[in-house]
């Protein structure tokens, strides 16, 4: 299944502050998508950045004004507002924000946005104290109610120098919010999908943990493809370096146990769970208070206890639970095994001995087992696009 962006027609809308650098990033992931990207630059925005650089990206023109003679906004102005399936401002100054919040429509942007009905995403950017200032809060709110989604800001280092809350969100989030909006009416809106992601970790002190090769790429992939098709998606993710993915709930938790008690919690009204997990097998037995020293002897034994099985212990006629299995022999043998020990409607089994698919790669190469014994080996792709596989045959089961 293509990502909703594909062949969706986006205005991006881009004001004058510094994040226009990350604009042409924003216009280049949009582009790559599949979107045909129509920009349109404030009067502001050029003195940051220049049409051409949009132009290269987008290899469409760029709108600037209302009445140029060689744009068919002269002839029709409010062309763009009536084509658009998604309106993206970004990075969205404190004056822009204000006059859209009042209705003002002196130039392409904000007479676009007035005369549209499509969905508006506003990525603010500015200094804190201005994003902080009581007049924004209530033109921010103003437009909340509208139903614009607000993408950021995000905290940190401004280009004032000053800290606070005021960067523009990464173009990996913008992304991620037109995704949502552009699917929100997909095959799976109104469904609970619960997933899984990346490796517990079981404490040994307050230094040492025991862990696994999971980065929790697996997990991310399935839980932003399930909300790309309209799911409401709870992830419980264990510690990883990703960023969290706009949209959609994530539990942080460390320990099996933990997460346990994380997707018994989430699964009380969920239609599906997906386990992409690595769930540590064993812990120690005791979690040591303070750091074990290492100068007392050259051996040390750890007594590990079994941890329960997770996705074992869910049990309800509605959910369809989907395992992981990751096998270094016996891919199939294996994987049949834990269907039935484990009650699943079906497991996906990777080849983690292939260094394309597996742990951490941004790829997967998987079988798909079912409980009367019927295998799909699926090709190597992505696993966004392994994601899509597995949720086209959990909506299948509902
Ligand atoms: O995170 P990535 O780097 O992208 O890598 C993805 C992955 C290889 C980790 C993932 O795709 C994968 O294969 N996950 C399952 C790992 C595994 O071997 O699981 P298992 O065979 O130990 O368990 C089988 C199933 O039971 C899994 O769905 C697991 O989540 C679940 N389980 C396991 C143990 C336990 N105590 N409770 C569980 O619920």
């Amino acid at each position: 299944m293509p990502s909703p962006i594909q062949n969706k027609r986006i205005v991006l809308g881009v004001t004058g502050s510094i994040a226009c650098y990350k604009a042409a990033d924003l216009a280049s992931k949009l582009v790559q998508s599949g979107a045909l990207v129509d920009t349109v630059l404030t009067e502001a925005a050029r003195e940051f950045v220049s049409e051409l650089t949009f132009k290269s990206l987008t290899h469409r023109e760029v709108h600037t004004s209302l009445y140029s003679p060689n744009s068919n906004l002269s002839i029709n102005h409010v062309a763009l507002a009536e084509s658009a399936d998604l309106i993206i401002v970004a990075p969205a100054t404190a004056n822009t924000i204000a006059k859209i919040a009042n209705g003002i429509s002196d130039d392409v942007l904000t007479t676009t946005i007035l005369a549209t009905t499509a969905p508006i995403i506003i990525a603010p950017a500015m200094d804190a104290n201005m994003f902080d200032n009581p007049a924004t809060e209530a033109n921010v709110t103003t437009l909340i109610g509208r139903g614009f989604f607000i993408a950021g800001p995000a905290e940190g280092r401004l280009a004032s120098g000053l800290m606070g809350k005021g960067r523009m969100i990464e173009p990996f989030d913008i992304m991620g919010a037109a995704s949502m909006l552009l699917g929100k009416d997909g095959d799976l809106s109104g469904k609970k999908i619960v997933v899984s992601a990346g490796g517990t970790e079981e404490a040994i002190d307050p230094v040492r943990n025991i862990t696994n090769r999971s980065s929790g790429k697996m997990g991310y992939a399935i839980a932003e493809a399930a909300r790309d098709r309209g799911a409401m998606v709870s992830l419980v993710a264990a510690p990883n370096h990703l960023a969290k993915p706009i949209g959609i709930s994530v539990t942080n938790i460390q320990s099996a146990e933990d997460m346990k008690k994380a997707i018994e919690d989430e699964c009380l009204e969920a239609d599906a769970l997906i386990m992409a997990a690595a769930v540590a097998d064993w812990r120690p037995l005791e979690k040591l208070d303070s750091k074990a020293k290492k100068d007392k002897s050259d051996h040390w034994s750890l007594e590990l206890v079994k941890n329960p099985d997770i996705v074992a212990g869910i049990n309800s006629s509605k959910l369809i639970k989907v395992g992981f299995a990751a096998e270094s022999e016996n891919l199939v043998e294996n994987s049949k095994t834990k269907i039935e020990s484990k009650n699943l409607d079906f497991i996906v089994a990777n080849d983690i001995t292939a260094a394309d698919s597996g742990f951490s790669v941004d790829t997967n190469r998987v079988t798909i087992i079912h409980p009367d014994g019927t295998t799909e080996v699926l090709p190597l792709m992505s696993k966004y696009d392994v994601a899509h596989s597995i949720l086209d045959r959990v909506k299948s089961g509902f």
